[in-house]
């Protein structure tokens, strides 16, 4: 990308602009964090309520305390270890942090991302802007409030048009799924969304007791959030989604087809054989291992609501640590079903979708 395009992103972004742009988890919708006025945009584009906090990007370590009062060990630790990187700390705000950024609350979402495209323009718009600002991005992902996050540059251009002042395009993020928040607020460091930082790497600066989460090993379903404003159905595509061990598949898939219903299954590609499921039944895969996994689940759900089926049912990944955010995530996606439309309604012909 040539560097005009980052220069003049910057420029846009110290004008009250707001521009998107790609980070290594997701794309960003990036306006500066000083500027009232921009964030405020920021909500309105995404039509994100006003209470759910924005994370601030830096373009390194040592702008973290232009915005939180206080950095504590623990805190040290996780930046000189993963940053830049997808993990996201949550820290006592200043109280010079606007609180439309925090979401009218005593805290700050600090993160440095680790994408050149990111870092450079974090630069270009800090370099600018003198050291008191602390050259913050304030930048949510990039989707409509409550639909999957953005994995492409074009699926930014989708939601939002014209409506943001520019896109950097980095092509398609390397890991396709959101940041890890811990939150220090309290003595012990604590997992508020599980995100591409696994567990065990944080247990390695911090001990096997230093971190708290909620990961259950077993359900498939595993994390209640308490990441203020997170919903259930966050994340979720216009289908709706069932989730079923590849056992259960086959006989769901029979249920739902007897009912007239147009479905599909997406599953993991074991090269496994059909498992009984019914010859006509269109399959989408999706890679077996987790990290590919993950880089590919958000652009495939987007794809599968092209085809407007009644119902997609997603084969469960394996439920144990390593795939704890994917399983969130799909869990989310799936909560809004039993659809916003009862099974028995969905089956009157008034909701049948014509193909
Ligand atoms: O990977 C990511 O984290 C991406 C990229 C663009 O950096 N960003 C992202 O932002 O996922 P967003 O806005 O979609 O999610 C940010 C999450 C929200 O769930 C929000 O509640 C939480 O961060 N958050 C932000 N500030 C917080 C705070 N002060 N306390 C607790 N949670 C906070
Ligand atoms: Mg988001």
């Amino acid at each position: 990308m040539p560097h005009k395009l980052i220069t003049l992103a910057a420029q846009r972004l110290r004008a009250g602009g707001v521009v998107a742009f790609p980070t290594e988890t997701v794309y960003g919708l990036g306006a500066d964090a000083r500027n009232e006025n921009a964030v405020l945009r920021v909500f309105e584009i995404k039509g994100r309520p006003a209470d759910h906090p924005l994370i601030v990007h830096l373009a390194e370590a040592g702008q973290a305390s232009a915005w939180a009062a206080e950095i504590t060990e623990p805190a040290r630790r996780l930046m000189a270890r993963f940053w830049p990187g997808p993990l996201t700390l949550v820290l006592p705000a200043r109280d010079d942090v606007p609180r439309v950024v925090t979401g009218g609350q005593d805290s700050v979402a600090l993160r440095v991302p680790n994408h050149p495209l990111a870092l450079a323009l974090l630069r270009e718009f800090s370099g600018a802007n003198g050291d008191a600002h602390g050259g913050g991005l304030a930048a949510p992902s990039a989707n409509r409030f409550g639909a999957v996050s953005p994995t492409e540059a074009r699926h930014v251009r989708a939601a939002f048009g014209t409506q943001v002042d520019q896109v950097l395009d980095g092509g398609p993020c390397r890991f396709g799924l959101e940041s890890t928040i811990v939150s220090l607020l309290d003595e012990r460091p604590r997992v508020l969304r599980p995100g591409v930082l696994p567990l065990s790497a944080l247990r390695e600066v911090l001990g096997e007791d230093g971190i708290e989460h909620s990961a259950s090993s077993d359900s498939a379903a595993p994390a209640t959030l308490r990441v203020p404003g997170a919903l259930a159905a966050h994340y979720a595509p216009a289908t709706p989604l069932e989730i079923h061990t590849i056992d259960a598949l086959a006989d769901r898939a029979t249920t739902l087809l007897d009912q007239g219903l147009r479905i599909a299954v997406l599953r993991r590609n074991r090269n496994l054989r059909s498992q009984g499921l019914p010859p006509a039944l269109p399959q989408f895969l999706l890679p077996a291992r987790v990290e590919p996994y993950a880089r590919s689940l958000y652009a495939r759900l987007r794809e599968l609501d092209r085809f407007a089926f009644d119902c997609v049912l997603v084969e469960a990944p394996p439920v144990d640590e390593t795939w704890w955010a994917v399983n969130d995530r799909l869990a989310r996606a799936a909560a809004q079903w039993p659809p916003r439309v009862p099974l028995a309604e969905l089956t009157r012909a008034s909701h049948w979708r014509i193909p």
